[in-house]
């Protein structure tokens, strides 16, 4: 596991996994690029995700809603009117911190600031006479509400113009097309649509690498079902992402529940299920019981029935909401902490190794020619092999070289064509972990590392 953000910070950079967003500009702090390997990482995570939730689930469904919503969406949603952070400026430096946060770190974790009113934390900061970590001084404003809601503009003349979000969660976009789901594929409740999709958070102290973004994506799965049988979901949800997560390879003992005490204005229940970063631990996801309140919300809000009949009993209701939430960015974060080892070995080296499951690997293959005599039969099976798995071909630097810079980015199976491959039709296949070697024979490839792959299947 990684020790410190610094090291992953500059590991993610050179191995080509996330850059500074527009970084030629000096950067636009707190957003991230995803580079080659780690658009693969999260599209594999995306993936799993998919067919864990939506393909491997009766009576599931993926949509993909727009972004930009009818304004009246977060009125009835409640965000406009509570989406809020309580935010504390230092009066003499300027600074802004998130005042819950701001608590809660500087107790050292004694005090939890999410479980404070306003008040109390004013009370907080002065009893305990808190000086502001960047210049020093005890001399803050009162804690204010701060909107997390990204404003953005729509019209064709400035003086049209009206004022447009971009959502904040995707679950509204969910929401507002449950019914239109439940009636073209004449689902009957319990049924859940998921989808994955960006969402957008003016946060106040954003930061922690790519954790706490400005633009981040969220994979979210609703399911209605009737009131009563929420909690049984709730509980059954809680669970359900959590081995999807040690399914993705993350230990187990760094995955931990937290129940909420301080509800969101939508939840009878919640609980998040947290990854001890390196920076402490932080949510990778959540499960909701948001009850019958968002569609109950956007009923009264846009005068339309939100109401499911129940095609055995004539019963008409709306459905309670048991939301499981999950932001690819985090885990794709805490995978990468998770998988990265540095190992002294036998001959007083050290390998860096991420040791991620072959299932959510950026390559699978790489295939490699001892020399460069051998380039023209490596390509050849390089083709052949990416019909099937996802691979790359190294030829630059010496053979040993090169197996490190794939046991940094993780790829489980290193293919090398020898002076032997010509005359036998064999090659090496190299295991990242143990860095054993077989010689085995090209035609039995495939069948030989779909055959490993299938113990990490997702
Ligand atoms: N629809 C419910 C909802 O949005 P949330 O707990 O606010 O709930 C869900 O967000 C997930 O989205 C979190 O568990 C986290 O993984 C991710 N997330 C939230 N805010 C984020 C941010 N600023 N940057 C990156 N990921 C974030």
């Amino acid at each position: 596991m990684i020790k410190d953000m610094q090291t992953l910070m500059v590991f993610c950079k050179s191995r080509g996994f996330l850059y500074q967003g527009s970084e030629i500009y000096g950067g636009l702090a707190n957003t991230w690029d995803y580079g080659p390997l780690g658009c693969r990482l999260k599209n594999n995570i995306k993936d799993a995700w998919r067919k864990r939730y939506i393909q491997e689930r009766d009576n599931s469904y993926e949509i993909d809603a727009a972004i930009l919503m009818h304004p009246k969406t977060w009125e009835a949603s409640g965000h406009l009117a509570s989406f809020y952070d309580p935010k504390v400026d230092c009066k003499e430096c300027k600074t802004r911190f998130r005042a819950d946060n701001f608590i809660t770190d500087i107790s050292n974790g004694e005090v939890n600031g999410d479980a404070l009113s306003y008040e109390q934390m004013e009370e907080y900061i002065e009893k305990n006479n808190v000086k502001c970590p960047v210049c020093g001084a005890h001399n803050f404003t009162s804690v204010r509400k701060f909107s997390q809601m990204f404003e953005t503009y729509r019209g064709t003349t400035d003086e049209d113009k009206s004022v447009i979000y971009l959502r904040p969660e995707n679950a509204q976009g969910e929401y507002v097309n449950f019914l239109n789901v439940q009636r073209t594929t004449r689902a009957k409740v319990p049924f859940s649509i998921g989808q994955i999709g960006k969402a957008f958070r003016n946060e106040i102290t954003p930061g922690n690498f790519n954790f706490r973004t400005i633009e981040f994506e969220q994979m979210e799965f609703q399911t209605f079902c009737k009131k009563g049988t929420d909690s049984e979901f709730y509980n059954y949800f809680k669970d359900f992402a959590k081995k999807f997560f040690i399914d993705l390879g993350i230990q187990e003992e760094n995955l931990r529940y937290h129940d909420h005490e301080k509800l969101a204005h939508y939840a009878k229940e919640a609980c998040d299920i947290e990854y001890k970063f390196p920076f402490g631990w932080g949510e990778i996801n959540g499960t909701h019981n948001r009850t019958d309140y968002d569609l109950s919300r956007h009923q009264e809000v846009s005068g339309k029935s939100m109401e499911y009949l129940d095609p055995e009993t004539n019963e008409k209701y709306i459905p309670y909401i048991v939301e499981s939430t999950i932001g690819p960015d985090r885990v794709v974060l805490a995978i990468l902490s998770d998988a990265y080892n540095e190992e002294n070995l036998d001959n007083d080296e050290t390998r860096i190794v991420l040791k991620l499951s072959p299932a959510i690997a950026p390559y699978k293959i790489a295939v490699l020619p001892l020399t460069k005599k051998q380039a023209e039969q490596a390509k050849n099976l390089y083709k052949e092999l990416s019909y099937d798995f996802m691979c790359s071909y190294d030829e630059a630097g010496s053979i040993g070289k090169r197996y490190r810079r794939q046991d940094e980015i993780g790829t489980p199976y290193c293919i090398t064509v020898d002076f032997d491959t010509e005359n036998d039709n064999t090659v090496t296949i190299r295991d990242r972990d143990t860095m054993k070697q077989e010689r085995i024979n090209i035609k039995d490839i495939k069948e030989i590392i779909t055959k490993r792959m299938e113990q990490y299947k997702i």
